[in-house]
């Protein structure tokens, strides 16, 4: 599976929703999740995120993040068409510590 990892956090740009072939991001305020079980590896949004914030699996320590993508893809809504990325994404991309800081 892919998974979406904290550079999404506080930007939220949403190119990356449109790409996928079964509709498997969900939204929450500010930042989205893929549902592991539902993603079917293809890749295709991975080079869409203008914030790098897409992963696979198979890269090393992902365990948690497949889990929180789990967790919060069960609670969110679905989300497929893609809309204006947060006001200030410009800014906090890249930026440390985001989900300590704005993750909610
Ligand atoms: Fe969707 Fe493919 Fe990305 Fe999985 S890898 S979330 S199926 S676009
Ligand atoms: Fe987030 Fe990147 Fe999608 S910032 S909303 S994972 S395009």
């Amino acid at each position: 599976t892919y998974v979406v990892i904290d550079n999404c956090i506080a930007c939220k740009y949403t190119d990356c929703v449109e790409v996928c072939p079964v509709d498997c991001f969900y939204e929450g305020e500010n930042m989205l999740v893929i549902h592991p079980d539902e993603c079917i590896d293809c890749g295709v949004c991975e080079p869409e995120c203008p914030a790098d914030a897409i992963r696979p699996d198979t890269e090393p320590d992902m365990d948690a993040w497949v889990s929180f993508n789990r967790k919060y893809s069960e609670m969110w809504p679905v989300i497929t068409v893609r809309r204006d990325p947060l006001p200030d994404a410009e800014a906090r991309d890249g930026e440390k510590d985001k989900r300590e800081k704005y993750f909610s």
